[in-house]
């Protein structure tokens, strides 16, 4: 994949590749593992390692990740799930799937996550889970209304699909035994297996019935099919598990993670600094010191003729994300969110991926100031 820039030059838009990944796949072609295998075990592994937590269970993506981790906590219809309307529309189809109802609240305008005190004020004896989308990469700290969560028997799922590496007040994001996070590893995430994700459990049954969840139902793990004839499915699965190709990629990157953080810190710095001269654009508040950011999201007036004209002059802007409420698949449960309405008029994604130079961030940001300047009225 390549990324226009103004001028004519291009530079690749995908994750860094540090170069062992290649040999890791290459080994694991070889060995014969392609499916789930040891190298997703040995993945598992290495995330809990990284972030100090007993247990991880790889599936094959951050959506199967929110799908497993609702149905597991026995999530369905008739419970209602407090969402963010501002995120990927797979958080809310992992809901939805469940048969459980989402219940979408605002935004903070600065930061784009959700605030405590919305949260509670969603919350109706139905409430059975929230979901709080980690925004950019940034930290959701709900711990202020732990204790009204924990009253009410109302579980934290979080969608950390963007925040792989980040901390809170320095625990790492999936760490917080209060919580169960789900990450993605997709393409252009922090960190990559081409496609994958994870859920961090909290108990060993939550993580023995994820297991199960994630090959179809079937209880015995892969070492103790090794000497069996048959198998026992036990209970509800899908077919979720994490490839043994894509988990190759993952420990191979893994190894390099501390790289990844300081590119994608110091690129968002240089924006900083950069867009502090652009009069109307103001950028996300994503708590720098304490993020791996996935992108840069900022706001700017008048935003669709802003994009246009960045486009036409070559540059790469997106839109994350038009909100869920006001999509037709959601219709059933739209509701008035005058916040994130109003952020979805105004949001602009600036390119932001690892090769980008601080001369290309200059050239994305003179671009703004030109359709900023040029816009009409
Ligand atoms: C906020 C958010 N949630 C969920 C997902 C879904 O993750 P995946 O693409 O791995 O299913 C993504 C990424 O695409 C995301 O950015």
């Amino acid at each position: 994949m390549t990324f226009a820039m103004p001028g004519g030059a291009s530079r690749n838009a995908g994750p860094i590749l540090y170069g062992p990944e290649i040999t890791a796949v290459a080994d694991a072609l070889l060995a014969g593992h392609y499916g789930h295998g040891p190298l997703t075990e040995r993945f598992e592994r290495d995330l809990a390692r990284f972030l100090d937590v007993p247990d991880v269970v790889a599936v094959a993506t951050g959506t199967a990740a929110m799908h497993l981790a609702l149905l597991e906590a026995g999530i369905g219809p008739g419970d209602e799930v407090i969402v963010p309307s501002l995120t990927f529309c797979s958080t809310i189809q992992a809901i939805v799937a469940t048969g459980a109802d989402p219940v979408f609240i605002d935004v903070d305008n600065n930061n784009l996550c959700v605030r405590p005190d919305d949260v509670l004020a969603a919350i109706t004896p139905a409430t059975r889970a929230v979901l709080p989308v980690l925004y950019s990469g940034r930290a959701v700290d709900l711990t202020g209304i732990q204790h009204h969560l924990d009253a009410r028997g109302i579980l934290t799922i979080e969608d950390a699909a963007q925040a792989f590496g980040s901390d809170l007040n320095g625990r790492l994001v999936g760490a917080n035994p209060h919580v169960v996070t789900c990450f993605s590893f997709g393409p252009m995430k922090n960190l990559t297996c081409g496609e994958g994700g994870a859920i961090v459990p909290r108990t060993p049954q939550q993580a023995q019935t994820l297991r199960r969840m994630r090959t179809v139902g079937i209880a015995q793990t892969l070492a103790q099919r090794a000497d069996s004839t048959t198998y026992d499915v036990i209970g509800f699965g899908i077919r979720a598990h994490l490839q043994s190709l894509n988990a190759a990629i993952g420990s191979a990157q893994l190894a390099h993670f501390t790289h990844a953080r300081t590119i994608r810190q110091q690129l968002w710095r240089h924006y900083t600094q950069a867009l502090a001269g652009v009069p109307g654009a103001e950028m996300t508040d994503v708590d720098i010191d304490h993020t791996v950011p996935f992108n840069c999201v900022i706001q700017v007036p008048d935003r669709d003729q802003v994009l246009r004209r960045m486009r036409a002059a070559g540059v790469g802007v997106g839109v994350h994300y038009p909100p869920n409420h006001l999509q037709p698949a959601f219709a059933r449960w739209t509701t008035d969110l005058p916040v994130t309405e109003d952020i979805g008029r105004r949001i602009l994604s600036l390119p932001f991926h690892p090769s980008l130079r601080p001369e290309d961030v200059n050239l994305v940001v003179a671009a703004l100031h030109d359709a900023l300047s040029s816009r009409n009225p």
